[in-house]
């Protein structure tokens, strides 16, 4: 596949382990674990409009996500003040699982839930029922469902930003993302994680 970049879920045990919340972290290690076989195969783009060039690419979801991810922990540590633990938590689970059914055949996003429900059983599905809400509506004026909660639309936000990095970024073929990619190391997002714990902590302690 000349270059491009494959994950597996042992890719993303960095993004999960920064969630705060024990229960929260070991439901969305969880829904990795039985997400759908295509996840780390299938492109972001299912127009070709949106997304930076190698994220049209096989594979492409996966790098949008590790990236989504990195855009919500800037996004958390700025909120940090007034976000708890949980609604932290939530937003981390949120970012990783919003595209895990963009895959063929299925009505992105309006899929998560009832594929969780079919693999997993209701009682998982209900447990986090805002997790679930920032997922549908993360595709904003987009989507079917408009985000109506903070939390909500820092889910959209995250994955918006995130979608048009190339229009940050000068607009580039596969090996310009790919050093773009370098940046958005497992150090990076402890980096980042790291400061958002401090944040929390602050709040927690106040
Ligand atoms: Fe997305």
């Amino acid at each position: 596949m000349c270059g491009i970049m494959k994950y597996t879920i042992e890719d993303f045990k960095t993004e999960i382990e920064c969630i705060p919340d024990e229960d929260i972290r070991a439901w969305t290690l969880k829904a990795f674990e039985n997400c759908p076989e295509d996840f780390y195969v299938v492109p972001a783009s299912s127009s070709g409009k949106y997304h930076p060039a190698d994220e049209k690419l096989e594979g492409g979801t996966a790098i949008h996500i590790k990236r989504a991810f990195k855009v919500m922990l800037v996004l958390c540590d700025s909120e940090s003040d007034i976000l708890t633990r949980e609604e932290i938590s939530i937003l981390l689970s949120a970012i990783l699982l919003h595209d895990i059914c963009r895959g063929a055949g299925r009505t992105h996003p309006e899929a998560v839930r009832p594929y969780y429900a079919q693999k997993l059983g209701d009682a998982f599905v209900e447990q986090y029922p805002d997790i679930m809400d920032a997922i549908e509506t993360h595709m904003g004026r987009w989507g079917r469902h408009r985000p109506d909660t903070l939390l909500q639309a820092l889910v959209h936000y995250a994955d918006n930003v995130a979608s048009k990095l190339h229009q940050i970024y000068p607009e580039g073929n596969v090996e310009v993302m790919n050093e773009v990619m370098k940046s958005i190391s497992n150090a990076n997002v402890k980096d980042l994680s790291g400061k958002l714990q401090t944040g929390i902590n602050y709040v927690n302690n106040k």
